[in-house]
């Protein structure tokens, strides 16, 4: 019954498109009938939360999706990733108010590799600064942070293009930006497998695509930069064998408050809940990543993945996410009234197989060569990410012989961290197309304190 009236939402979605509103509409955070609410084990507080999350959500995803542009292009079958499948001018810089002048932006689509190789199309942004001469603006690869875990969720849509404390400081610092949405976001041939290595596919594959896009415009050399889940995705391709070739044209990448084992990142959480040492602001957070977790590992094993430490209540609330097609406030809101003791079947219970092996599968860190430059950024306050994540995983990978510099920034949390490290990580870029050497160990730096 409940999931007769979510598909017939977005069926009555479907129909109003057909109805002549041409290919403008809205792709995410629809409201929740009230009664397939109630069924899903969301009360009326629920209820308020989704619905006030969803304006949150539509404010920077707008209603104005472009189901055109999205869709698959007729001749992805005779592609190979890599290629470019459509370009589409996102709109000069006067159409969007807040770009920097002369600043131009477009929308693309483009075929990348799924985790098994075969061809998916994927959609993103390029962005590229005013060209002051024929010369070419050297290129940055971004990965971005969650934004949700449905088609409409896709930060190529953002209503404020450049309101983003990341890729546009690149921009106006003269870089051209190349920005995947990830393969499940925008484009819905494919879901979206959240925080798997299919983004380190997705980003690279991007790069190949902007470079057909803009040949005689953009670098052949490439840097990467990401943040968040983008930050995990940027480690991850710090490892992929394509960019161990000096011929990728790949210079070496930068990762803010990057997740890298799932898994191990879980269990500390949960131990801390245990031991009853977390403040009230460290549970919500960590519960409002139950969703967006438990959806991508249910995508990456299909049919078996059941969630074994969730309550039945949690689960069914998990179900409204699709639905609804809820971007990222919306869906950790679907958490924001729950105790853990609502959530979890019991704290002392930890035991997740298919969370291990999906670690295993996905992580970086493992003893793959990392054989150019890598950043890692943290902030010492993130309650999101823990900095003893990323110091473990960089540990790790300087264990297995690869040079990684990790710079912690003390007070900064997980989100104003890739503002208040840009001096840092635009050199960082700098000094990358710049040929400099970037030592020959692993190190570790301190910026900050009260001063930063
Ligand atoms: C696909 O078609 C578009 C538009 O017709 C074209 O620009 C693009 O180059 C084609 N890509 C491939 C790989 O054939
Ligand atoms: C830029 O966009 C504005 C507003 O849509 C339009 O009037 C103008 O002609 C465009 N300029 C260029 C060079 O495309
Ligand atoms: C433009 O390119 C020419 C030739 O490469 C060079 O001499 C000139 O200094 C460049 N101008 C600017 C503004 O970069
Ligand atoms: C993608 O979305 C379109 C509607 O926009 C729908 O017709 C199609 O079935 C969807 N494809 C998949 C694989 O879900
Ligand atoms: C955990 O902490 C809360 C608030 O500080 C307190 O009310 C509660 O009794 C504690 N529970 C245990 C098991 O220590």
């Amino acid at each position: 019954m409940a999931r007769y009236a979510g598909s017939k939402l977005l069926h009555l979605a479907t129909v109003a498109m057909g109805l002549g509103f041409a290919n403008s509409q809205q792709a995410s955070n629809f409201d929740v009938p009230t009664e397939v609410a109630e069924s899903h084990s969301c009360d009326v507080v629920c209820q308020q939360i989704i619905a006030q999350m969803n304006v949150l959500d539509l404010g920077t995803f707008g209603t104005n999706f472009d189901f055109d542009f999205y869709a698959t292009a007729a001749n992805l079958s005779e592609s190979k990733p890599g290629d470019l499948l459509k370009l589409l001018p996102r709109s000069n810089s006067s159409a969007i108010s807040n770009a920097p002048e002369g600043v131009t932006a477009y929308k693309f689509q483009y075929t990348s590799a799924a985790l098994d190789g075969t061809p998916v199309p994927v959609t993103g942004l390029i962005a590229l600064p005013p060209a002051t001469n024929d010369s070419r603006s050297n290129l940055v690869a971004f990965a971005h942070g969650t934004t949700g875990l449905y088609r409409g969720c896709a930060p190529s849509t953002y209503t404020q293009l450049f309101n983003d404390d990341g890729w546009p400081r690149a921009v106006a610092a003269g870089y051209a930006v190349v920005v995947s949405d990830f393969a499940g976001l925008g484009n819905n041939y494919t879901e979206h497998l959240y925080l798997s290595k299919a983004q380190a596919n997705d980003v690279y594959y991007s790069v190949l695509a902007a470079q057909k896009a803009f040949p005689q415009r953009l670098s052949q050399q490439w840097v990467s930069l990401g943040h968040s889940q983008g930050g995990g995705a940027i480690w991850q391709l710090s490892e992929h064998k394509l960019v161990q070739d000096a011929s990728s044209g790949y210079l070496g990448g930068v990762a803010v408050a990057p997740p890298t084992k799932l898994s191990d990142q879980f269990q500390s959480t949960l131990r801390s809940l245990q031991s009853n040492s977390s403040t009230a602001e460290e549970i919500q957070t960590f519960l409002t990543t139950i969703p967006p977790t438990t959806l991508g590992l249910q995508r990456y094993f299909p049919g078996y993945y059941d969630a074994p430490l969730l309550t039945e209540k949690v689960k069914q609330r998990i179900e409204l996410a699709s639905i609804g097609q809820l971007c990222l406030y919306a869906l950790g809101g679907l958490m924001l009234d729950l105790t853990p003791n609502d959530v979890f079947l019991s704290l002392s219970n930890t035991d997740d197989s298919q969370m291990q092996k999906f670690q295993a599968l996905n992580s970086p860190a493992q003893g793959d060569p990392a054989r150019k430059p890598l950043l890692v950024i943290h902030g010492s306050a993130d309650i999101l990410v823990s900095p003893e994540s990323s110091k473990a995983s960089f540990d790790a990978s300087c264990g297995y012989g690869n040079i990684l510099h990790r710079t912690v920034y003390v007070g900064r949390d997980h989100g104003s961290v890739l503002k208040d490290s840009s001096t840092e990580w635009i050199q960082f870029i700098a000094d990358r197309f710049a040929g400099k050497d970037f030592g020959s160990k692993c190190t570790e730096s301190v910026v900050g304190g009260t001063g930063l």
